[in-house]
Formats: C-alpha cells, structure tokens, sequence
C-alpha cells in the first residue's frame, strides 16, 4: 500500500510500509498491539496499523524502567504510539511469513493513546467466530486484514468506476431516496409521510425511472454510484440495502450499451490487477437456458445439458416417455470421472434434484470396471441404449443423471445438480469468467399472479420485429436485454427502454394495468415520454457484487462495512428497533 499517508498525522511510516531500505531510519509508528512476547529480556510487539504489522522491540538497555514497565503492561488492541530505528532482525529470527519479517524497530520512545478492554474474539484472520458475534462488534471484526482488504477494493473498485466513466462524459448525478415505488419485482421499504398522514414514501429498488427522466431532461449520458433497497428475501449475495452502478445513455443501441460498458469493465478489472478480454462472449438467453439451465451460467467448467428427448422420449421407460408425451423434455449431464460414486454419493445428487423440484432422479453409472449400473437400463433397447451413449460421449467412468419433467422444471434441477457437482468433484473454477446474457424473452407467465410478469422491468422495449405480437402472443416477444454474467453471478443487468409513449402503455397494458391504472401509477412517466424522449437505454451492476467476487469472498457481507443478517437485522446497533410512541403518532400510525 504504497499511498498510505504519511503527512498531517501522529506517524512518520505506516508499519507495513517497513522492509530492508527502511534499515537505519527513525521512525514514529502509531496502531493497535496485535501480540505481546516476553522474551529473554526484551519485549517484542507487534503493531498493527491500516499498512499491515511491525515488529517493535522493548530493550531495557534503550529505555527508561518507566516505558519499559509499560511494556510489560500492554494488551492487546491497546493503541500506542512508538518511535525508535529500523534494524535488521537478527539472524534466524527473520519472519518470511510477514511482508515487515526481514525488519524491527529497536525503540526509545513510547506512549499509550488509550487502552483496551479484551476483544470479544482474536483479531486475527484464522479465527472460528460465528458470524453474528462478528457483525455485533463489527468495527473489531473490521480491524481483521481480510475484512479490512474487501473495504479497500471496494473503494478502489467505485473509484476506477468513476474514473473509467467521467473519461466518456459521464456525469454523476444524485436521485431521491425517499421517491415513489419503482417496480422492479421485489417489495418496497416504505416511509411513513408526517405531513401527509396515510401517505408513503418508497425507499428506490433503483433509480429506475429518474435516470429515464434524466435522458428526457437531455444530460445523455449519467451515472451514479446509488443505494437501492430492496425487501426480500436474504441470499449470501442479496442484502436488503445494496449499491448499484447505474448508468444511463441517449441515442443508443444495444450494442452501443453493451461495447461500451465492457470497455468500462475492462478498464476498471485492469485498475484492480485483472485481464478481461474483449470483446466479451454474449450468449443467447436460450442458449445458456440449454446448455446451462440458468440464465447465469457459471461457464468455467463444462458439465453441460443434452437434450436426449429424440432418443428415449418413446423408450419402455414410462417416466421419460411420459415427460415427452406431457410436453416436456428429457435432459442429461454426463458427470465424467463419477462413474464409481457409491450408492450413497448418487442418493445425494438425487436429494439436490429433488429439493429443487424433481420427481425423481434416474440414473446410469458407467465403471471404470467397465459394468453399466442403473435401474433403468433395462428399459433401453439396444439401440436406444448405444444412441444414448454415442449423445452423451459415454466412456467408462462416467456417471449419466437424467431429468424429465417439463422445461422449467428440467432447468431449474439440472442446473443446482450441475453446480453441486462441480463442488462434488471438485472442477477447477480458477480466473473469472465474464459474458453477456442476451436476449431475453419480454415476459413470462407468473403462475401464482395468473398474469405476465416484465422479465427485467415494465420500461424494457420489445424487440421492433415482435411489437405485433404484444397482443397476440407476449410470451413471444422478445426484448432489448443484456445480463453481464460473471463466475455464475448476475453481477449487471439492463436493458433499451420505451421511449414511445404509446410503446410503454401497450407494455403496462400486456401487464394487466388498465389504461386508469397505468396513468395513476405511472402517468409522470407517460407524460414525460411524449415530450421528446430520445431513444435510451443503461445497465446497472452490484457493486457489492463485483466486490465480492474480485475479492474472491462467498458473500457480499464482506464487502459492506455494516452489513445484515439473514433476517435483516444489525445485531451491533440493534435495528430494526421499536420507536417512541410520540414518533408513531407523528407519523400518523397506529400499531396492529
Ligand atoms: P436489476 O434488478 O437486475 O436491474 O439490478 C441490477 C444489479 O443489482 C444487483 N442486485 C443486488 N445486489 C445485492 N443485493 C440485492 N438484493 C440485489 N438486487 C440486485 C445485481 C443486479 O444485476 N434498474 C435495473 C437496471 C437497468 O435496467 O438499468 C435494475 O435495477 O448484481
Ligand atoms: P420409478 O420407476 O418411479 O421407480 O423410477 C425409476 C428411476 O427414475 C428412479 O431412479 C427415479 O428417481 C427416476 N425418476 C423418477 N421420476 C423421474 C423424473 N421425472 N426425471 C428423472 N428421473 C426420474
């Protein structure tokens, strides 16, 4: 960390900073005590500071009895001040481990800033703390150098973001948070009004609907680095309150939205130290939907799906044939090397597919011994069986898993037993792997609504050669969409929107909103539309996402310095909390 700073503060160097050409220079470090030895005599600690850690040695013969006392004294995460000169360690004693190993400072002046009670846990990287203890003393949790070197990528990530986009005129501009609800397919969080009682605000899922307006006020091109909040349900990579890059752009089209932002990622991945080769690979929505069952697709490793539909869809084996009569499909993944899993092992893959909706999980072991294993075989003619093998590139020591169902169905199994696959037999995943997802079909059907739900939002723009079929078959028309898909994250998504006025209301009105109900919602956008809109269309990335997997962390926690729980608490400051009864009746609300 060569930029630490060195100026208008208690220290000279930042501890970390210390190695072979500091040998001979006074120093004045100031941190935290990470670890206190006695030894034959001489004390040694080891400082800690936001650079990394020092060793600073206690020796009598160069100190007062009273600072060497106080030595002997010091606790751990006490804060203190030292001064002394860096010498080369003794021979033998020269730590490889630590990027400071081959240095100490031999001291003669010390002071304590403040002392420190005991730490709840080690503040050290290899601890075993649960993560609710740490979350509930954060601020020492973020004192670990693991959380704390998240915190600085993040900042370097948002401003090489910054830097990349002010480059291509982009200018930053700042939208409400307390707005009205923009739909974009999780709840609100909302916000009592004290002026207008039984009136809400809506906290921003995005900035949707202002950065449209912005391109309508002509600034085409923006961005901001935006808090978005969300209330749903809590995955490693979703939190309630998370950021975005929003970004914007007039006079575009998709290719125009897509070659430039990779140009962005790529010049923010080389700032961070990562290659991102371009131009990116974009696969269809189909086609990462076949050969992955996932519109994220993590493509680092192969273990694809092959629909064998055309060869067992008539076999003596009821369940496929069945499937294919019903409509649906039969599919397969060749895990190979898997061959010899035991009895038990192939059970568990059946319990991943089954906990994500199968019915069942046939399958056929191939052993290295040569011997086919499986409860279905001998439903296969012989033909059947040999077509089946030459499809799926069978050799000994595969193991084949078969899904058949309808394709939603298909797709949603395969898919989570290909991931728990990859983790089973432990594929290499090394690098990243980024791609756009492209293509998009307008709608789909949401069964529990018994209505269209907008696969992205309700302001995506219906590829021009569907825009007939809007009436006659929605779940036809395809849309201007682009997920950027990296590792097998969403980590961006975005889409070209209506600019036509009348185009929006023909896409609310395939969503079920009458004509009334589009205008009371969104009659603002409407208006805004037929005043001149210019063609537009933006993205947005997670950048707790894109955090989190340069970082190479599992979840976005640790790259929020103040993230929730699962159930969306903050177990350090207590919220969410009841309030005082005066502010509930300000606010015009009575508790059920
Ligand atoms: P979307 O809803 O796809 O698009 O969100 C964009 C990106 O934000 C990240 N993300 C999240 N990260 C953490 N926690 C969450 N709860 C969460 N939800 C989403 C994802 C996602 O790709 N307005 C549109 C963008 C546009 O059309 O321009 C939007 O918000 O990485
Ligand atoms: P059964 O004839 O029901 O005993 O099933 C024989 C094999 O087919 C078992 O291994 C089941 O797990 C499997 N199976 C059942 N339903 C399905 C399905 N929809 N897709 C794939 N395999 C299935």
């Amino acid at each position: 960390m060569s930029e630490y700073l060195n100026q208008h503060c208690l220290h000279s160097h930042g501890a970390g900073q210390l190695d072979a050409s500091s040998i001979g220079t006074e120093v004045t470090l100031t941190g935290w005590v990470d670890h206190r030895r006695d030894h034959g005599g001489l004390i040694f600690v080891d400082l800690r500071d936001r650079s990394g850690i020092a060793q600073v040695v206690f020796d009598p013969q160069q100190l007062t009895a009273e600072l060497f006392t106080l030595g002997e004294t010091m606790r751990p995460e006490w804060v203190v001040k030292v001064s002394g000169k860096v010498r080369p360690r003794p021979e033998g004693t020269v730590n490889p481990n630590m990027p400071t190993g081959a240095v100490e400072v031999l001291l003669d002046k010390v002071e304590v800033l403040n002392s420190a009670k005991t730490p709840p846990f080690p503040i050290s990287d290899h601890i075993e703390t649960d993560e609710l203890n740490r979350l509930h003393w954060r601020y020492l949790d973020i004192r670990r150098p693991a959380v704390r070197r998240g915190l600085l990528l993040r900042s370097q990530l948002t401003s090489a973001i910054r830097r990349a986009l002010e480059a291509r005129g982009f200018i930053d501009v700042e939208t409400p948070i307390l707005g009205r609800s923009t739909p974009e397919g999780a709840r609100d969080f909302l916000v009592p009004s004290r002026t207008n009682h039984g009136e809400f605000y809506a906290l921003p899922q995005s900035p949707q609907l202002y950065k449209q307006l912005l391109m309508i006020a002509g600034l085409e091109r923006y961005y901001q680095i935006a808090r978005c909040f969300r209330d749903e349900d809590l995955r490693a990579d979703r939190q309630p309150e998370f950021t975005q890059l929003d970004v914007e752009m007039s006079f575009v089209d998709d290719n125009d939205v897509m070659s430039l932002i990779e140009e962005v990622m790529a010049e923010v991945f080389c700032d961070l130290g990562f290659e991102l080769k371009l131009p990116l690979q974009r696969m269809s929505y189909a086609e990462a939907m076949s050969r992955y069952g996932n519109d994220r697709p993590d493509t680092r490793f192969g273990l694809e799906l092959q629909d064998v539909s055309g060869i067992v869809g008539s076999s003596g084996f009821k369940v496929f044939a069945q499937a294919v009569a019903a409509g649906g499909q039969v599919k397969a993944i060749n895990a190979k090397g898997a061959g010899d899993l035991s009895r038990g092992e192939i059970d568990k893959i059946a319990a991943v597919a089954t906990d994500h909706g199968a019915k069942g999980m046939a399958w056929i072991a191939f052993t290295s011994g040569g011997e086919a294993k499986s409860p279905i075989v001998k439903f296969f003619s012989t033909e059947e069986f040999a077509a089946l093998k030459a499809a799926l590139d069978v050799e000994d020591g595969d193991l084949v898993l078969f899904a058949a169902d309808q394709p939603d169905t298909v797709a949603t199994v395969l898919s989570a037993v290909r991931l728990y696959l990859a983790d089973l037999l432990q594929l290499p995943r090394v690098g990243h792997q980024v791609l756009w997802v492209v293509d998009f079909p307008m709608f789909s059907f949401d069964e529990e609504a018994g209505r269209l739900q907008a696969n992205h939002h309700p302001f995506t723009r219906i590829k021009d050669e569907d825009l007939d079929k809007l009436e006659s078959d929605p779940l036809s028309c395809g849309s201007y969409s682009y997920d950027m898909v990296m590792d097998g994250f969403e980590v961006g998504g975005g889409t070209l929107r209506n600019h036509r006025s009348e185009m929006q209301l023909a896409v609310l009105k395939a969503l079920g909103f009458s004509e009334d109900q589009a205008q009371e919602q969104f009659g603002f956008l409407l208006d805004a539309l037929s005043f001149g809109a210019p063609p537009h269309g933006g993205v947005a990335f997670g950048i707790d996402r894109l955090a989190m997997l340069l970082g190479g962390y599992s979840s976005i926690r640790d790259v929020i310095a103040f993230p929730k729980t699962s159930s969306g608490a903050d177990p350090m400051t207590g919220a969410p909390s009841a309030v005082e009864p005066k502010q509930l009746r300000e606010a015009g609300i009575r508790l059920a």
